[in-house]
């Protein structure tokens, strides 16, 4: 399973791909906006530092505004990945990126039904947001079984993108369904890493070597 983080402050997406794990980015206009940059400095930042795929929305509702977007975000950098809502005029403004070859992100996506909508689209990835359906007390889980089972029925080449994830458990539950990537805030990613024994075990290390003859 591939590890994106989903982010847009630069200091912690070089933390992530520094540890080497960071196969790459994904952001939204609220996570952009948390930077307090603009989002061509923000755009710029990023596509310096990381080679695998870069997530970028668009802000048009409408598709002409989508694919005027889509195009110039497509154009900034070989690994950029449109990023389009899952509405009726995202779904064709998928279609049309990519029958021109642009890669898609299809987004908010909330069903199994809607994820069959963006593969039929020809979406590079499919963005299911289990943290907030788990919100509104729905096992976000659940249709992350239900599109892997599905896609894989019909050979759809359209990615499982794991996204609002919460906890290192949603990680671990996706990796155990076959997702094909998640994409984690670098809290969940940094408590990835933590296991009390292992703490444990290293202090023990570490003191019985200062028992070692040097
Ligand atoms: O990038 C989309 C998604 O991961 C947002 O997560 O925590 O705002 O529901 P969240």
């Amino acid at each position: 399973m591939k590890f994106f983080v989903d982010t847009a402050d630069i200091n912690q997406i070089k933390e992530a791909v520094a540890w080497g794990i960071c196969d790459g980015v994904t952001t939204n206009p609220s996570l952009v906006a948390k930077t307090g940059k603009s989002f061509d400095a923000v755009i710029e930042e990023i596509c310096e530092v990381v080679d695998g795929p870069i997530s970028l929305e668009v802000t048009a509702t409408d598709f002409d505004g989508m694919m005027e977007q889509g195009r110039a975000l497509a154009k900034t950098k070989d690994n950029v990945v449109v990023k389009v809502p899952l509405t009726k005029d995202g779904i064709r403004a998928t279609r049309a990126f990519t029958d021109e070859g642009i890669k898609t992100n299809v987004t908010l996506c909330f069903s199994a039904g809607q994820a069959l909508l963006a593969a039929k689209a020809g979406a590079s990835y499919i963005s299911p947001f289990i943290g907030r359906l788990d919100d509104v007390s729905n096992e976000g889980m659940a249709i992350i079984d239900d599109i892997v089972t599905i896609y894989r029925n019909y050979e759809f080449t359209t990615e499982v993108l794991v996204a609002s994830v919460r906890h290192p458990m949603h990680v671990v539950e996706a990796a155990r369904l076959g997702a094909d990537v998640c994409t984690m805030p670098p809290a969940v990613l940094d408590k990835l890493f933590k296991h009390p024994l292992t703490d444990i075990g290293l202090a023990r290390f570490l003191k019985d070597w200062e028992s070692v003859p040097k």
